[in-house]
């Protein structure tokens, strides 16, 4: 069984089937990549699996770690070892990183000195030292979302990452940070899925599995060259 395990999963936002059952497993310490064309339902997995209430399960299972937490509140699953890392980063005004990435890490059990040391380490890992005292994303730029959002992956250290498009609008070096920022999280035991547009961050990675979503459905699962299959010839020819 695999630290996170998705068993025939139907979702539904505002009245509408966008998930039609789907069913995946993550190992631990892997590297997963999610592709399909844009409205397939990449980010309706991801929140669906973080527990956004506006995605409704219909019908179908998530176990965790073997715990069925197909019911149970976001921060619930956060605090078991859930993290998503968000397409768009919200902008929180009134918040500082820090104090929300505290307050995170308390939730998870990190002692503060831990947290300290592991945020300003962070921080340089990132290059974001100047965003440290900062208002959670208010103002930063697209790819200092990006960074942000690995940023509190690297700090939180959790079982599970739902990585969606981390690599979107992110500049050549952005992109090596943010690969190495999976690297790490992997070597360190996180089971990761990775949903993105193309197949440049995959030659970063050691990937272990390619899964295609198309219209609800995971139409296709292989190795890294089916990232290449779909660059070369697109999702019409990869669906068959
Ligand atoms: N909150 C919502 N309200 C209404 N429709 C939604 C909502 N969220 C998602 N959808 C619809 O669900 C479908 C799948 O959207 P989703 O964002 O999951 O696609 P995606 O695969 O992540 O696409 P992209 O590659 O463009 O990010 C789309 O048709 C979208 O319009
Ligand atoms: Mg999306």
């Amino acid at each position: 069984m695999g630290i996170l395990e998705v068993r025939d999963l139907v979702v539904t936002v505002e009245g509408k089937k966008i998930l039609k059952g789907i069913s995946l497993s993550l190992e631990k310490g892997k590297i997963h990549a999610l592709m399909g064309p844009n409205g397939s339902g990449k980010s309706t997995l991801a929140f669906a699996l973080a527990g956004h209430p506006d995605y409704l399960i219909e019908e179908g299972r998530i176990f965790l770690n073997s715990e069925d937490i197909t019911k149970l509140p976001p921060h619930e699953r956060a605090r078991r070892g859930l993290f998503l890392g968000f397409q768009y980063p919200p902008e929180v005004e009134g918040v500082r990183l820090r104090e929300f990435l505290r307050l995170a890490a308390a939730n998870c059990h990190e002692p503060f000195c831990e947290f300290q040391k592991l945020y300003l380490e962070s921080l340089a890992y990132f290059r974001m030292d100047e965003l440290g005292e900062r208002e959670l994303n208010v103002g930063f730029s697209g790819g200092e979302k990006k960074r942000s959002e690995l940023l509190q992956m690297r700090v939180l250290r959790p079982k599970v990452a739902l990585l969606d498009e981390p690599d979107s609008g992110v500049d050549v070096d952005g992109l090596r940070l943010i690969a190495a920022g999976i690297e790490e999280a992997a070597r360190l035991g996180t089971a990761v899925l990775l949903i993105t547009h193309y197949p440049r961050i995959l030659e970063h990675l050691p990937i272990s599995k390619v899964f295609v979503l198309d219209d609800g459905h995971i139409v296709r699962e292989g190795g890294p060259e089916l990232a290449w299959e779909i660059e070369r010839s697109g999702y019409e020819a990869v669906r068959g």
